[in-house]
């Protein structure tokens, strides 16, 4: 039955596999513009969906729902997601493709207000920081890829596998050794340029990641503790939910859509004119959203069969995933391949992290592009030689009571991003003319979109009304 299943399992992922061979390799023509544009529309959907999909998804998502008591924190996030998430998207799309360029500039091309022209500084300093610690965890995805072929990750107990990984993360050589290695490909990528770099990438692997996903969560739906796993997930405990899931549920929406960072104000500047905005902000939420989900699904049956603590916090999926893995027919070799596409997933989310910086000090310095390119590898490999140190030697080292790998993650994800998106939908609902706004939304009047009135309401009162809310509720100030 095992056997007959795996091949049932191959059989699936060889004809996904081959059918995104054909559409990938079927292109469309280039574009000639000065500003480079992406190449297709499939192409642009792709970019977007691959700096969104990442370790957000599938490392921070079920590490974060198991913290926050699962059903409770899915509930809240998927609201945040179509309440906040969406909109926030299609209001850094708007921004982006009127402004054309990086997204400092983009603040100052459409206002001169002294306050929201400096906005876009926020969310460089944003994707600096979360450069500090994605990048860290992007390298232990190399570790596994290693021990997946070197076969260190087979036939070992749960504690076992708990324990080399604690080894591992805490040791002061390994792991920024394959963190500097993430950054030098990163950076290769970042110089060879946007078209080449970013779509190929993404064109490929997202689809193969999500096949494989796919994959996993079968299996993982056979195992014992499938039952108990989908309960904590998908049941909602309303009790459970209180302001620190709220805050958590938020800034995971923001975090996994790559939001209130300025990410997809630089991306849609190489936009064309007549992409339909609403609709790709829509695609590329619930392609993300499908990811996380389907990270779910894979991981909490696996931890309650293996006896792990679903409130183990960032180790809970590096534990979680080799015991999958270890219950599988050629386990390795599995192992091996979702390692490689989730480093993947991380390199198309760390391209966009950088490339935000990097446009930024490229037009803001008038440097060249590899110049700034330089430049902002080296303050990220600055700071996350740090963040990985502070998981381990340097783990006395207390900034609030959290080490700076803590600290990057909760400064970004729970303060600067919500905050980002609340200034950027304050400036876009307040600052913005409403006929340009609609203008732009619609392409020029050619487009129906039938959600515009709704879509102005949402930035003007309820996405700042609620982040504030949630921000103040944490802060305590209502009991
Ligand atoms: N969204 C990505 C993920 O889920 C991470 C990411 C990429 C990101 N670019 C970003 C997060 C910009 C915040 C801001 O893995």
């Amino acid at each position: 039955m095992q056997r007959y299943g795996f091949f049932l399992y191959f059989q699936t992922f060889l004809h996904f596999f081959l059918y995104f061979c054909a559409v990938t390799l079927n292109k469309e023509p280039m574009n000639s513009d000065s500003r480079a544009t992406f190449k297709s529309k499939i192409g642009i959907i792709m970019a977007a969906v691959g700096s969104a999909v990442g370790l957000g998804n599938i490392w921070r998502f079920p590490y974060e729902a198991g913290q926050n008591g699962g059903g409770a924190f899915l509930l809240v996030y998927l609201i945040c997601v179509f309440v906040l998430g969406i909109p926030t998207l299609l209001a850094e799309m708007t921004l982006g493709r009127m402004a054309k360029t990086n997204s400092v500039r983009a603040f100052r091309r459409v206002t001169k207000h002294p306050i929201f022209e400096r906005i876009g500084y926020l969310g460089v300093l944003s994707c600096l920081l979360i450069l500090g610690f994605y990048t860290v965890v992007a390298g232990w995805t190399f570790q596994y890829m290693w021990e997946s072929v070197s076969g260190g990750i087979m036939g070992l107990t749960t504690e076992q596998f708990t324990q080399s990984f604690v080894d591992f993360s805490t040791s002061p050589f390994q792991p920024i050794f394959w963190t500097v290695l993430m950054l030098v490909i990163t950076h290769l990528i970042i110089i060879g340029g946007v078209q080449k770099g970013i779509e190929r990438a993404s064109k490929l692997m997202m689809p193969l990641l999500f096949v494989l996903l796919v994959v996993l969560c079968v299996n993982s739906l056979m195992l014992d503790g499938a039952r108990d796993g989908l309960t904590f997930l998908f049941k909602p405990d309303f009790k459970a939910i209180d302001s620190s899931v709220i805050l958590s549920a938020m800034g995971q929406a923001f975090f996994s859509l790559s939001l209130g960072a300025g990410v997809m104000i630089t991306y849609a500047s190489y936009f064309e004119e007549d992409i339909n905005m609403p609709r790709t902000a829509t695609t590329v939420a619930l392609l993300d959203t499908s990811v996380a989900l389907l990270a779910g699904v894979m991981i909490f049956p696996a931890v309650f069969t293996f006896g792990i603590e679903p409130t183990q916090g960032p180790n809970l999926v590096f534990i979680t995933l080799p015991n999958i893995f270890a219950q599988l027919p050629l386990g390795g070799v599995w192992s091996f391949i979702f390692f490689l596409l989730l480093a993947l997933a991380s390199i198309t989310s760390l391209i966009s992290l950088h490339q935000v910086v990097t446009a930024y000090v490229e037009e803001e310095f008038k440097m060249s592009n590899r110049k700034a390119a330089l430049v902002v590898t080296c303050l990220a490999a600055v700071l996350a030689v740090f963040a990985s140190l502070s998981l381990g030697v340097m783990n006395d080292v207390r900034i609030g009571g959290m080490c700076l790998f803590d600290l990057l993650d909760y400064v970004t994800a729970k303060i600067m991003m919500p905050l980002g998106s609340l200034l950027l939908c304050v400036f876009m609902g307040w600052r913005l003319e409403k006929a340009t706004l609609i203008s732009e939304l619609t392409n020029r009047h050619t487009l129906r979109w039938n959600m515009i009135k709704a879509f102005v309401i949402i930035l003007k009162y309820i996405v700042p009304i609620l982040v504030t809310m949630v921000f103040v509720n944490e802060l305590g100030l209502f009991n």
